[in-house]
């Protein structure tokens, strides 16, 4: 009884390994391993297909090798009494803020309308752009835009954020609730979205909205596609309204072929990379959290699925 069961597709054996070596008394097999269902009390997965939490009869807790639980909190086959709990930070706070940055660079150092220029042999300087005069705006102030807003302002940057609940970083106005973000999204140069997927958050990056950010600012979007209404963006920069993007993720992933966000002069893609799961601070953040559950006390990053994150 007690066991944890990973399932992290075709690198279960290295994770099996990982979890060997921090929690040798923790009991952990990972799929495809031949496993005694009725013993697992705990799942560690990234995207197991559909059923699969049902064939674990004792289960009490899942969690997920990532940050966003989008897709786990929609899940029909996990029991509303089993705690979903997801990693905070592990590692991918660092990697957000370097993300973060590449789009503020981009922005402030001119680097789509040189890349224009580029394309025309042209040799022409515009005029530079001073940190304390980009304003960059963050959306979600958790781990991940908390770091960023805190980062981006250590840096010199006029940095604001938003969020569901009140926040407070030190030298950053962070607001909150509907208003908020009207006003935030009015006098942002630099957009960077890091919020939850939720039924509050998907498709809150619509026409309307990213029609209030000024003229030639950048969207930045780390989190989820399903925010980001992309035909919008498209008509938003075709029009000469929006000045570029960098885009780490899409709805649906991959994002296909023949998506015009590909060739996209103004649009820089990556392939949901903004900041990937480390697999040594994942463990051990799980472990922390199975001897805290074992010992009686609460466990860190567990989701309210009531609001989705
Ligand atoms: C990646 O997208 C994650 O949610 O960790």
């Amino acid at each position: 009884m007690n066991a944890l069961h990973v399932y992290a597709g075709e690198d279960g054996a290295t994770w099996r390994a990982l979890f060997a070596a921090q929690a040798p008394e923790i009991e952990c097999t990972a799929w495809p391993d031949t496993v005694e269902a009725a013993a697992v009390t705990s799942i560690a997965c990234w995207n197991p297909p559909d059923g699969f939490f049902a064939g674990f009869p004792n289960l009490r807790s899942v969690f997920a090798l990532g940050a966003g639980v989008d897709r786990l909190v929609e899940r029909t086959d996990l029991a509303p009494h089993v705690a979903l709990v997801r990693l905070v930070d592990a590692g991918m706070a660092a990697q957000m803020v370097e993300y973060a940055q590449l789009g503020v660079l981009l922005w402030q150092r001119r680097c789509l309308d040189y890349r224009t220029q580029q394309a025309q042999a042209a040799w022409r300087k515009l005029r530079p752009i001073a940190r304390a005069d980009t304003r960059v705006g963050v959306l979600g102030l958790g781990a991940m835009g908390g770091a960023i807003a805190a980062a981006l302002d250590e840096a010199g940057y006029r940095v604001w954020g938003w969020s569901r609940r009140a926040h407070q970083i030190d030298g950053v106005r962070c607001l909150h609730e509907a208003n908020g973000l009207s006003e935030l999204l009015g006098e942002t140069d630099v957009l960077v979205n890091t919020l939850p997927s939720t039924t509050a958050t998907r498709g809150l990056l619509d026409r309307t909205r990213l029609a209030q950010l000024p003229t030639g600012a950048l969207v930045v979007n780390a989190a989820r596609g399903d925010q980001l209404d992309t035909s919008a963006l498209l008509e938003l920069l075709d029009s000469g309204h929006l000045g570029g993007a960098l885009l780490d993720v899409f709805d649906p992933e991959p994002l296909p072929p023949d998506s015009p966000l590909w060739r996209h002069p103004r649009i820089v893609i990556t392939p949901h990379v903004a900041a990937t799961t480390l697999p040594g601070p994942a463990v051990a953040q799980i472990v922390d959290n199975l001897r805290r559950s074992r010992s009686g006390e609460s466990m860190t990053g567990v989701v309210d699925r009531s609001v989705g994150y």
